[in-house]
């Protein structure tokens, strides 16, 4: 049987065509190249990465975090990849920055393989991620940003039902510099009730 990313411990999220599931350190291999395939792809929209990035040992350590950091309700840092070959990585979605309380929000965050894209696949994985917020992890809202050049993540939020909240100014250093973003969110399609302490 073809080894998957997923670490049994966390729930797997299935969609029409796509699996998406918290990636264990034995993973490092298979999402490094994933990385390593969209370098140029994913550079001009994400932080400049350091050389060390680019190895199986930084991603065994970060990915060794990264479960620790779910485990604990902080993030769910997930992977994508295609139900009829689910040992390849072809997508990197993610809740992170989850906040409980009176907030009960959390950051989404997404990149999809070159090669797989324009056939809906990552909005189906977004989709199904964002729901998850909403049905599994009770949240109330989920917030995107994106640089207003990036009309695919634009088009992408569209679909999904994110509304455009503002402008930040200098919001992310991104490909060597501060760049404005679009801010959007989603509120939870259900009214939710936070439990304060
Ligand atoms: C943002 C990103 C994930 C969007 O990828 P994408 O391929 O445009 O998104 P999808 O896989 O959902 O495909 C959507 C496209 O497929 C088309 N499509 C084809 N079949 C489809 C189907 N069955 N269902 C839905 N859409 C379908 C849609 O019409 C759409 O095309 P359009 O945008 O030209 O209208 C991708 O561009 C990416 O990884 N970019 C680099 C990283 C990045 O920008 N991250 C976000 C930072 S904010």
């Amino acid at each position: 049987m073809t080894p998957t990313p997923f670490d049994s411990r966390a729930p797997l999220l299935r969609s029409e065509r796509c699996l998406v599931g918290v990636p264990g350190p034995e993973a490092a291999e298979a999402v490094l190249e994933y990385y390593l395939r969209n370098r140029e792809h994913l550079e001009p929209w994400e932080p400049t990465r350091p050389t060390a990035f680019y190895s199986a040992a930084f991603w065994e350590a970060h990915l060794r975090h990264n479960f620790e950091d779910f485990r604990q309700g902080r993030s769910f840092r997930a992977v994508v990849t295609l139900q009829e070959d689910p040992g390849r990585v072809v997508g990197a979605v993610n809740l992170s920055n989850i906040a409980r309380g009176v907030f009960l929000s959390c950051h989404l965050g997404y990149s999809f393989d070159a090669k797989a894209g324009g056939q809906g696949l990552a909005t189906e994985a977004v989709g199904r991620l964002v729901g998850h917020a909403f049905e599994g992890l009770g949240l109330h809202r989920v917030q995107a940003a994106y640089i207003p050049e990036n009309l695919r993540s634009e088009r992408l939020l569209g679909r999904l039902g994110f509304e455009r909240e503002g402008l930040a100014r200098d919001y992310l250093f991104i490909g060597g510099r501060w760049r404005d973003h679009i801010l959007t969110a989603r509120l939870a399609p259900q009214p939710v009730r936070p439990v304060v302490p």
